[in-house]
């Protein structure tokens, strides 16, 4: 058995503004995606797709969020706007995790939702392998449906998180973490 010498313990969320360049190359990218999709998938549905946000369309996509969060959340303050504006412009590689859920199957679509949050949790995991900072993120971004347009995401598919990976410009905290004692219980006999 391979044994790895970054254990899945290990993992830690780096926020976004601490990521920058270099993350992984197309290549890398593709292996990373590989690893994203070895997830249980209840009746083989795929009911997932990526894209990518790099280069020049995290800024396209900076301004959009900006100009949106400013018509819907006419209360915003400035630091919150400029926050949305630079939100995609750190990572250099953002891949937008998409459910593109099957209707009417017998695998309900909280399986399948399941399913693709599950993509999300490998690529965390795949990046942190590789050695990169990554990053989980929804928000405004990911619920907004013009946004979610000037992303590529149809009509009729969600956004189930951006995960934003790069080189750690500074090292993330640890945080406390749940004690699995505390959470089992057994099953009575
Ligand atoms: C579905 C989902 C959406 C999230 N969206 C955000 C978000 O929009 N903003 C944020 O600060 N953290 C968000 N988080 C939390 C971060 O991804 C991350 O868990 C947090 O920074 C703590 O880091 P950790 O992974 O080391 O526990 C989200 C987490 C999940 C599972």
């Amino acid at each position: 058995m391979m044994t790895s010498t970054l254990p899945l313990i290990s993992r830690i969320s780096t926020p976004c503004k601490h990521l920058g360049a270099p993350g992984p190359d197309r290549q890398g990218l593709l292996s990373l995606l590989a690893e994203a999709v070895h997830v249980p998938d209840h009746g083989r549905l795929r009911p997932w797709r990526f894209i990518l946000i790099e280069g020049d369309a995290r800024a396209r996509i900076g301004e959009i969020l900006f100009r949106r969060v400013q018509e819907a959340v006419p209360e915003a303050s400035a630091t919150r706007l400029e926050k949305e504006r630079t939100r995609f412009s750190f990572a250099p590689c953002i891949v937008a995790v998409v459910l593109n859920p099957v209707k009417g199957h017998k695998v309900p679509e909280i399986e399948q939702v399941l399913s693709a949050g599950a993509v999300c949790m490998n690529l965390l995991h795949a990046a942190h392998q590789a050695g990169f900072g990554a990053q989980w993120l929804t928000g405004f971004a990911a619920y907004d449906r013009d946004v979610l347009a000037a992303v590529g995401l149809s009509a009729d598919e969600s956004l189930i998180g951006y995960i934003h990976i790069g080189a750690r410009t500074e090292a993330p905290c640890e945080r406390e973490r749940p004690d699995p004692t505390a959470l089992l219980t057994v099953a009575p006999p």
